[in-house]
């Protein structure tokens, strides 16, 4: 009875928390903060497609343009539309009441969302919006149930629907010639932007990566010349 009990209770979590997952077959992600094409990729994407809805209130233009290596004067010209300074931080100008009404809650800052829904969700998630007419703004996720964002990247992906089997629609297709981009472009697209909220969660550890390389090189410098010195040290109690 109670090794019975032992298992129930030990069993709970992991039942609610697979309840909350969707069993959507999630696509891995391997994110590269070392990419910095693609992180500039998904920088600029991130500002066209995003930041009118989401802000990134902990993040500051100057330190991102400076991490993915963007001069100062090309990313104001060019990724910044909300005219803000360099020295700004990401905000969105969304009002925020409004925006609450319009899509039944209000757009969330996206700062930490690679650490709180980890980075295979939000890939996940960007590649698997569909069309569902019985949504308020005919559009529906397979990784967020009744999502209230809008599929904003409709016009690159195209219109993806669902290919039922039954009851069972666990496939998407797109409609072919309905995106401005090729299945391997959006994909591709969608790894830069989801890379880009990666280094956003933490751009500390772009930092922490470089640092790690440089402190592995001297101490191989360092052991190499330890090793000489060790050896002519030796060298004459040995013969
Ligand atoms: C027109 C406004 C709008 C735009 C543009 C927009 N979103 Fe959203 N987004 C929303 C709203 C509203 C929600 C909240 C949905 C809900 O809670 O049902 C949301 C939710 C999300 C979430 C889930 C956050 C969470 O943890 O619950 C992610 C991730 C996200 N958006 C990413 C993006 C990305 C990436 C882009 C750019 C490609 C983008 N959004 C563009 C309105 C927008």
């Amino acid at each position: 009875m109670k090794r019975i009990l032992i298992t129930v209770l030990l069993a709970i979590p992991v039942a609610s928390w697979s309840a909350s997952s969707s069993d959507w077959p999630m696509q891995d992600f391997d994110g590269d903060l070392q990419n910095l094409p693609s992180l500039q990729n998904g920088f600029k994407l991130y500002a066209n497609y995003c930041m009118g809805c989401h802000g990134l209130q902990f993040q500051r233009y100057e330190r991102t343009a400076d991490d993915l290596g963007i001069p100062h004067e090309l990313a104001m010209k060019n990724l910044v539309f909300t005219g803000q300074k360099i020295g700004d931080l990401m905000t969105t100008s969304m009002p925020r009441e409004e925006s609450k009404a319009w899509f039944g809650g209000a757009p969330p800052d996206l700062t930490m969302v690679a650490r709180v829904r980890g980075t295979e969700w939000i890939y996940n998630y960007l590649k698997t919006f569909y069309v569902d007419d019985n949504r308020p703004l005919g559009v529906n996720n397979k990784v967020f149930a009744n999502v209230g964002m809008p599929n904003v990247l409709l016009d690159l992906q195209g219109v993806q629907r669902q290919v039922c089997n039954g009851d069972d629609c666990s496939e998407l297709a797109v409609d072919p010639g309905t995106g401005l981009l090729s299945a391997e472009e959006f994909d591709s697209a969608i790894y830069d932007l989801t890379n880009f909220l990666y280094y956003v969660g933490e751009p500390a550890r772009l930092e922490r990566q470089r640092t790690g390389v440089f402190v592995l090189l001297f101490l191989i410098i360092l052991g190499s010349f330890t090793y000489l010195l060790n050896r002519e040290y030796w060298k004459d109690v040995e013969h």
